[in-house]
């Protein structure tokens, strides 16, 4: 994966998106309402994501339809103005983490009949999950290790600064 595929890759982020709607990990946001207008404010909400709101269905968090949300329906990165400074490197780096966990391994549950239950924490977690993630067909521990460092450690050689460069 290069930074090139980072815009390239829509189901990926519709996925993405659709995982932080359902399973939003930051479960606390500092706003207080001034008015309590009855609007819906939860991103599982069914009357902004319809009967199938509790479900993973990343076709409904498409570009187009994500901007097509009312005001307020979806906000798993916090509310201006002290939303998420973070959220484009966040969304960038699980674009690149999910693309190559699934690109190298395998997964599956070691208890096929888990069910999700929470860890209670600051962020929402698994509780107890525990997962196989096996080499897929064709990946062994020598092509993962070249695939994923060795080009990354050739590029920090190329762009190599010393601090007092940095610093001109
Ligand atoms: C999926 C990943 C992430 C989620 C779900 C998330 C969610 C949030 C939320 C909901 C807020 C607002 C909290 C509030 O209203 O009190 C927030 C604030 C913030 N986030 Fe993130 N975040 C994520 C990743 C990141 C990353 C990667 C960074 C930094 C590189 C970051 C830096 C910050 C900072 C500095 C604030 C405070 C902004 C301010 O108060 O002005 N976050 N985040």
């Amino acid at each position: 994966m290069t930074v090139e595929h980072l815009n390239a890759l829509p189901y990926v982020k519709a996925c993405l998106l659709e995982a932080l709607r359902l399973e939003p990990p930051a479960q606390m946001i500092a706003v207080t309402p001034m008015v309590d207008d009855g609007a819906p404010r939860r991103s599982r909400g069914v009357a902004v994501f319809g009967d199938d709101a509790t479900e993973f269905r990343p076709e409904r968090m498409t570009e187009e339809k994500v901007k097509k949300l009312p005001k307020h329906g979806f906000k798993p990165f916090g509310h201006t103005p002290r939303n998420c400074i973070g959220s484009d490197f966040a969304m960038q780096e699980a674009t690149v983490a999910v693309v190559v966990l699934f690109q190298k391994f395998d997964f599956s549950l070691v208890d096929p009949g888990y069910e999700l239950r929470y860890q209670t924490s600051l962020n929402r977690k698994p509780k107890d999950l525990k997962i196989f993630a096996r080499l897929r067909p064709g990946v062994d521990v020598l092509s993962l290790h070249r695939d994923l460092f060795i080009p990354a450690a050739a590029d920090s050689a190329k762009t190599d600064t010393t601090p007092s460069e940095l610093g001109k």
